[in-house]
């Protein structure tokens, strides 16, 4: 797992690891940030940690290349991305494809990149979500594989709506791995299979939550 901040859906994914209900295990949390809480959590549970602090590489990608020689140590099914905040190399991608999974704060395709809360705000938006998609070299841009949709409150501010989202994350996060780990969920050639059967290109399951 490839994180940079506080690990709240590391903590998740954890408890879904824990329970059994994820069907596999963290092998190796890796951080690009030295005060990451995901860190802490991930060494409080006896998982393997690593930072590679993006600082110290004059270029990207060197550092994805440092982060790629981490994880091909490991024999790793999914490479699961949970607030991961740096943009990975065209290269790193192709390396990993259909074993990298990302998960991202807004009703994807709507608002990639940051600020999606304050985004969705400003536009109006009555829902706003997640997704969680595999990712490809578009960045935010990869298949969808879950959204889950939460309504916009009168009074929400990008704090609000965030903490509303972040809690649908805990949800459809484990979800969508534990369908990866089982192989009922496949992203290969650039196609997204479901119990092998091709989504088409702009389908997207939506599970509400
Ligand atoms: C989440 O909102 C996730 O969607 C986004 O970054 C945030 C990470 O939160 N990509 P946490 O570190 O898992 O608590």
């Amino acid at each position: 797992m490839l994180l940079s901040g506080r690990g709240s859906n590391l903590q998740s994914i954890l408890s879904a690891s824990q329970s059994g209900a994820l069907g596999g295990d963290i092998a190796l949390v890796i951080s690009n940030r030295p005060d990451s809480g995901g860190l802490d959590i991930a060494r409080d549970a006896g998982i393997e940690i690593a930072l590679i602090d993006h600082q110290a590489y004059a270029t990207r990608e060197a550092f994805d290349a440092s982060l790629a020689g981490a994880l091909e140590n490991q024999s790793l099914d999914l490479i699961v991305l949970a607030g991961f905040m740096r943009i990975l190399t065209p290269a790193f991608v192709s390396r990993f494809s259909g074993r990298l999974i990302n998960i991202h704060p807004s009703l994807l395709p709507l608002y990639p990149g940051l600020n999606t809360h304050q985004r969705a705000l400003d536009a109006g938006d009555t829902h706003a979500g997640a997704t969680v998609h595999y990712v490809t070299r578009e960045l935010d841009g990869g298949p969808s594989v879950l959204q889950a949709k939460v309504v916009v409150q009168p009074d929400d501010d990008a704090d609000s709506l965030a903490a509303r989202v972040l809690q649908v994350e805990h949800q459809i996060y484990p979800q969508a791995i534990a369908w990866h780990l089982s192989e009922r969920l496949q992203f290969t050639a650039g196609t997204l299979y479901l119990d092998g059967v091709a989504l088409p290109p702009t389908g997207q399951r939506w599970e509400s939550v």
